[in-house]
């Protein structure tokens, strides 16, 4: 199986290519505009896992265009840089392809120390991500409230729940699948993509907890 992460240079990006690679069923590719600069990433993680002496899984870059050869993709890019990005790839290469939005859109005011959920007219940045997809897509979120800090730190356990909202049962459950192979992650159906402002919402109330009570890598965990 292999999971393409379209801007996966970013900040959760390679953070994400390393622990999926490291669940060790899943290859990972990282997308980008600049391929040199996805291949550059890529070789990091390929070291990372040569490092811990973790065989069977691989990272590879290019282009955003070539994770959709892969069997799940991740959109792991601002809200405001999706449109132009499925566009510049051409909506046609998301047929019947299952898609994983871990995206926040957020207004920011950290002198005042809040974030507040940047709602969309659509509800969601999922349901207007949806409209931009062509019909057969199948679109689940999935790691949006997992912040970027522990990510890297692969000596760290990610001991977090992790919501996947979805109209699709097949596709949520392979999302769930993969959820599950990173680190100590418990993937938890949310009901229908109509969710994902609930679990969207929940990033900002994450971070504002965190700058507001002197908390760090704050998560959220439901049991
Ligand atoms: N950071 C977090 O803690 C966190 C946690 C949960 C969810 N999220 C969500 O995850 C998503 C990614 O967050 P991030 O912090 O990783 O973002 P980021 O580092 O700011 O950006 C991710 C990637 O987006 C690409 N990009 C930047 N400008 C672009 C443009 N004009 N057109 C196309 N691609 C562009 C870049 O890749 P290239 O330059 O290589 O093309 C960049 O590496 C966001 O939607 C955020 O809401 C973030």
């Amino acid at each position: 199986m292999k999971v393409g992460i379209m801007g996966g240079t970013g900040n959760i990006g390679e953070g994400l290519a390393r622990r999926i690679c490291i669940g060790g069923k899943y290859d990972v590719m990282i997308g980008s505009r600049d391929p040199a600069k996805a291949e550059i990433a890529a070789q990091g993680v390929v070291d990372a896992l040569a490092e811990r002496g973790v065989k069977g899984t691989t990272c590879t870059g290019g282009a955003n265009a070539d994770c959709c050869d892969s069997d799940l993709i991740i959109l792991s890019l601002p809200f405001d840089k999706i449109e132009s990005t499925i566009e510049s790839i051409g909506k046609d290469k998301f047929e019947n392809k299952t898609i994983i939005s871990l995206i926040n859109p957020m207004l920011r005011y950290p002198k005042d120390k809040y974030f507040l959920h940047d709602r969309p007219p659509e509800e969601s940045a999922a349901l207007a991500i949806q409209k931009l997809l062509p019909e057969s897509a199948k679109l689940t979120t999935g790691f949006n409230n997992v912040a970027a800090g522990k990510w890297m730190l692969l000596d760290e356990e990610l001991d977090y729940s992790v919501v996947v909202c979805g109209d699709d049962k097949e596709s949520k459950n392979a999302v769930k699948d993969l959820v599950s192979t990173v680190s100590k992650l418990q993937p938890l159906d949310g009901g229908p993509l109509k969710t994902s402002g609930i679990v969207e919402s929940i990033t900002p109330l994450v971070i504002t907890l965190a700058m507001n009570n002197g908390l760090k890598d704050v998560g959220v965990y439901f049991r």
